[in-house]
């Protein structure tokens, strides 16, 4: 009888690992996809100088509607490439976000500027 309930005791303790690294890995997984909400915090580093909710230019243009362009200012189509490449290199006005972002959060950024 001992025997049998340490045995219980082991699947038992067997399948509870099991569930806890599906739930580990699935989190995981979860906090790769980029999300348009932590983006949103990402972009307290751009709200000085872009708005995101009206036309208004601050120090650089507004990024309402970025994507819905028909061209950025240095003439590229906004693809998530050229709009990666503008944060990654700055210019005319704009620091360089290549170091200080990772590419996290530059995914998360790229998904929240979509929703503008
Ligand atoms: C210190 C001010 C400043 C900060 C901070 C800043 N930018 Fe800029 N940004 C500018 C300026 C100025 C321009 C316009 C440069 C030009 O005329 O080509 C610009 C241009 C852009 C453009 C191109 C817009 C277009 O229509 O072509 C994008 C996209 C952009 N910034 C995204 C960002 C993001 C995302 C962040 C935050 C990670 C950020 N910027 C932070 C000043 C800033």
């Amino acid at each position: 009888m001992a025997v049998i309930s340490a045995f219980r005791g082991l699947i038992l303790a067997m399948i509870l690992a099991l569930a806890a690294s599906t739930v580990g890995l699935a989190q995981k997984k979860a906090s790769k996809a980029p999300d348009p909400a932590r983006g949103k915090e990402v972009f307290q580093r751009c709200a000085v100088c872009h708005s995101a909710t009206t036309d208004e230019k601050k120090v650089g243009p507004s990024l309402r509607g970025l994507y819905a362009k028909v061209k950025l200012a240095n003439g590229k189509k906004p693809t998530d490439q050229a709009v990666r490449a503008r944060i990654n290199d700055g210019g005319d006005g704009m620091p360089a976000f290549k170091d200080v972002l990772s590419e996290d959060e530059k995914a998360d950024l790229l998904a929240y500027l979509k929703t503008l």
